[in-house]
């Protein structure tokens, strides 16, 4: 397979990045979708908490798009950006690109994805979230 490689999101810090295991691997061998979905949702929550300053939790998954394939051994880094901000929910756009073989140079956006979270209190019910920023 011949790929057209990019260049990671200068001056931006990934919320995480991970490398892809066999132990995260589907029935045919590549990454199980899943697992990158998990991903997703865990560098959105770290934006959604920073941005509402506490507890968060998913409401919806408003978009998801796989693009390219995920392999063993890939470095993964997924990108969080706040979308936007409610009430008590916040949404939040995460871009996912591998780097082949953890190579540099050898950077893909693998995914795209869009995600709802709603802030909540110690009764985990809605809480008001004040925008700072
Ligand atoms: C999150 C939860 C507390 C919200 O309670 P609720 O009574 O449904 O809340 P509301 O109807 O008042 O909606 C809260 C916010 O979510 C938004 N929302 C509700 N449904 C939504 C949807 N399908 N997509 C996007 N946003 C949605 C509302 O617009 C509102 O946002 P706003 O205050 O910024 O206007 C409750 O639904 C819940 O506990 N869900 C389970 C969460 C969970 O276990 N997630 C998985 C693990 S983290």
């Amino acid at each position: 397979m011949t790929e057209e490689f990019i260049k990671l999101p200068e001056n931006r810090i990934p919320a995480i990045r991970v490398v892809a295991m066999p132990a995260n691997t589907n029935a045919s061998g590549d990454i199980f979708g899943g697992w990158i979905m998990s991903q997703v949702d865990l560098a959105g929550s770290v934006c959604a908490y920073e941005k509402s300053k506490g507890r968060i939790v998913t409401i919806a998954v408003n978009s998801f798009k796989f693009h390219k394939p995920v392999f063993v051994g890939d470095l993964i880094s997924c990108y969080a950006s706040v979308k936007k901000i409610g009430n008590t929910s916040i949404t939040i756009d995460v871009e996912v690109f591998a780097q082949r073989s953890r190579e540099k140079d050898n950077c893909i956006k693998v995914t795209e994805a869009s995600l709802t979270y709603v802030a909540v209190d110690e009764n985990r019910k809605p809480r008001v979230i004040r925008n700072s920023t």
